[in-house]
């Protein structure tokens, strides 16, 4: 029997306990169907360009592939990714656009060899690949000097970010363009993870100002990513209606001013995976400390950060062995990590934040929800912890999609180098 979460489950208990008994625990487990209803919600964009950072399995992106979805690469391995899932550079529009703040050099020769637009988030971006690659098709990602984000660490937007070209150096930018003869296909902003429909209209307006005051003509803009999802039950879901409203306005705007359609992306990747995947953990010690109840599990923050690294909350619910109901304590759920940092259950200043919780024994599975999004593509070798194997299933067939990394494979990155000469 699986306690309840107030959450509609995703999967059934019987085929958690069936998963975790065919592949061990700790292992991440996708929706198929999942990843294409939350695609499907999102149809009224002309492109939905998954940000492949969140969840960058070859498997996972050939089900949005297929789905229709185009792709978003942040690094050469995510380019060779998107490949290797099928997309394919050259086309119109373009299946896989690099979006980044620095041109690492393998990159950049992969770029000019395969033409796969560039979205830049800095001016010597433009440079390096105008001068490698005149004519390459590029966007500008601008910071419009202000952001959002569900934590610091999520706002991309502002003077304290890295990230994009900030709004004032939009002429430089420009020259650079120009100087380089640049295919400048459009204008790009996302201002954080986790936004809220408040700055949603000041995103709207900066970005037709922005295209206005370029005095360029322009065939896209690309609304970025950062649609949240509901982490907590009683946290509403945005309405992807009302985001589309929004950006269509503003690209109807732009219509009118340059007479002619212009093209409307948007870049999501939590929206698209963050609900379609499970962590499924095994307990392996529970222990009191003074006043705090530890439940122990398989995985640490090498294979799921957000709670160490934001704060953030993923629901929690625990599978007992025997099926039996179980009382409910306040619980602090916590990894095996030689690390104090190692907690499921923390707040954002990282205090204990303990959670009613059944009892839990040894033997027993926990479930983190909503874990396909920055779960898998975030974790680490940590503590020597092989990488953990990830499982799709797909119209009731389940399948094995990333093996458990062994210990070996990590070993043998480590050369054997003879020490007696
Ligand atoms: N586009 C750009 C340029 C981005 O930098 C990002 C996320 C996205 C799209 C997708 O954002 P999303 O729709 O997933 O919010 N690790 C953090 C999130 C960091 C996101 C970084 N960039 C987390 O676990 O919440």
């Amino acid at each position: 029997m699986a306690v309840p979460s107030e959450k509609a489950p995703l999967f059934t208990p019987a085929t958690l306990r069936q998963i975790a008994e065919q592949f061990g625990t700790p292992v991440y487990v996708y929706d198929a169907d999942t990843l294409r209803a939350q695609l499907e919600k999102l149809k009224r964009f002309d492109h939905v360009r998954f940000a492949q950072k969140a969840c960058s399995n070859v498997h996972v992106l050939r089900v949005l592939r297929e789905a229709g979805a185009l792709v978003d690469c942040v690094s050469l391995g995510e380019l060779e990714r998107a490949v290797r899932a099928g997309f394919e550079p050259g086309q119109d529009p373009a299946q896989i656009v690099y979006t980044a703040d620095v041109l690492t050099k393998d990159a950049l020769d992969r770029l000019v060899e395969t033409k796969v637009p560039m979205n830049a988030g800095s001016i010597d971006m433009l440079a390096q690949l105008g001068t490698r690659s005149p004519g390459h098709a590029v966007w500008l990602r601008m910071n419009p000097g202000f952001g959002s984000g569900h934590s610091k660490k999520t706002n991309t937007g502002g003077e304290s970010s890295k990230h994009g070209i900030w709004h004032e150096q939009l002429p430089d930018a420009l020259r650079v363009v120009d100087h380089f003869g640049l295919d400048l296909v459009g204008f790009h902003m996302h201002i954080g993870s986790g936004a809220d429909m408040t700055h949603l209209e000041r995103v709207c307006d900066a970005m037709v100002n922005m295209v206005v005051d370029s005095g360029r003509d322009v065939r896209a803009i690309s609304g970025g990513g950062g649609l949240s999802i509901p982490y907590r039950s009683h946290e509403s879901n945005i309405d992807p209606q009302a985001y589309f409203e929004r950006w269509h306005a503003a690209r109807q705007r732009l219509e009118v001013y340059l007479e002619h359609p212009v093209s409307l992306e948007l870049e999501p990747g939590r929206y698209l995976a963050g609900p379609a995947g499970v962590l499924v953990t095994e307990v392996r010690a529970t222990k009191s400390m003074g006043g705090n109840h530890f439940t122990l599990v398989d995985a640490g923050f090498n294979d799921l950060m957000r709670a160490s690294m934001y704060g953030a909350y993923h629901e929690i619910t625990l599978l007992p062995q025997d099926g039996a109901p179980r009382a409910t304590r306040p619980t602090v759920v916590a990894g095996p990590l030689c690390e104090s940092g190692d907690v499921f259950t923390q707040t954002s200043s990282s205090e204990l934040d303990p959670r009613p919780l059944p009892e839990a024994e040894v033997g027993d599975l926990l479930v983190f929800h909503d874990a396909g999004a920055y779960g898998a593509s975030m974790s680490s070798n940590y503590n020597s912890r092989p990488l953990v194997p990830e499982v799709l299933i797909d119209g009731g067939k389940v399948q094995l999609i990333r093996r458990r990394q062994t210990i070996a494979d990590l070993l043998q990155l480590e050369l054997d180098i003879d020490q007696r000469g």
